[in-house]
């Protein structure tokens, strides 16, 4: 079988260690499938729905189709054109990755989320809400990946929106939600974390609900709890 990566390369995403460009030119790009197939591995011969915020050529979700063969791919973008990226197993929803409407939207196509993939706007706000908006969907033990951190890092991108050249909150705003971890969920209860009680009961579900969090280069993946999991581990002491 193909790795995510091989597959990254053949259908030319910049997700993979390098992609041709419009011009014809081997460039690099974010190599992030690596550190995607370490995780990601284990959903491979599930049957789940995957979505991607963020379609652009397609090349992405084309890639997910056939890494996963049993997935429903839904494909999320602001450009309608992109309806045309629809096929067997992928779906395509016209939205805003930040509207509201978006979660009744995709449990329309898909149920039983294993993992989100945010590569749109990559402005922290948009991020921070979708996050917010979408986590509490996933299924458990599902994974929630935010690409491209580093658009709003060193100035790498001079010509984005304001909005988007502001990285850094979003990256502490990310290593915030991952503060629960910093100690054994199973010998120190909540109501013991002293920041715990001050944040608002939407953000303390998606907290306790986080049970990793990984940071690769350029983005962060989390992983939400398993209660099944939790639950077996609880019977061993
Ligand atoms: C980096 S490209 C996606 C690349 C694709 N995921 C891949 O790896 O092949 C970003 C896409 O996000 C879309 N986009 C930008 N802002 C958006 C938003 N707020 N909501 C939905 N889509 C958005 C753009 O139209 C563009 O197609």
């Amino acid at each position: 079988m193909e790795s995510l990566h091989e597959i990254g390369i053949k259908y030319n995403t910049d997700k993979a260690w390098s992609r041709i460009n419009k011009k014809g030119v081997k460039v690099y790009g974010h190599n992030y499938l690596k550190y995607y197939e370490l995780f990601l591995q284990s959903l491979r011969e599930h049957k789940f729905t995957l979505v991607e915020l963020g379609c652009y050529t397609g090349a992405s979700l084309k890639m997910w189709k056939e890494y996963f063969p049993h997935a429903n791919i839904v494909g999320v973008d602001l450009d309608e054109s992109l309806k045309k990226l629809e096929e067997d197993r992928i779906s395509f929803i016209c939205c805003d990755a930040t509207s509201s409407d978006l979660p009744e939207k995709i449990v329309h196509y898909g149920q039983h989320i294993e993992c989100i993939i945010d590569d749109c706007s990559h402005a922290w706000g948009d991020q921070r809400r979708t996050f917010e908006m979408l986590f509490p969907m996933l299924a458990d033990g599902g994974y929630y990946i935010i690409e491209d951190l580093e658009c709003g890092s060193m100035g790498a991108y001079p010509d984005y929106p304001p909005k988007v050249l502001d990285a850094q909150p979003f990256w502490d705003y990310a290593i915030d939600r991952a503060r629960y971890l910093r100690v054994s969920r199973r010998r120190h209860p909540e109501e013991k974390r002293p920041y715990f009680d001050q944040l608002p009961p939407h953000i303390q579900e998606i907290e306790k609900s986080i049970d990793m969090a990984v940071i690769v280069p350029g983005a962060i993946i989390f992983r939400k709890e398993s209660q099944e999991r939790a639950k077996q581990e609880c019977q061993i002491i």
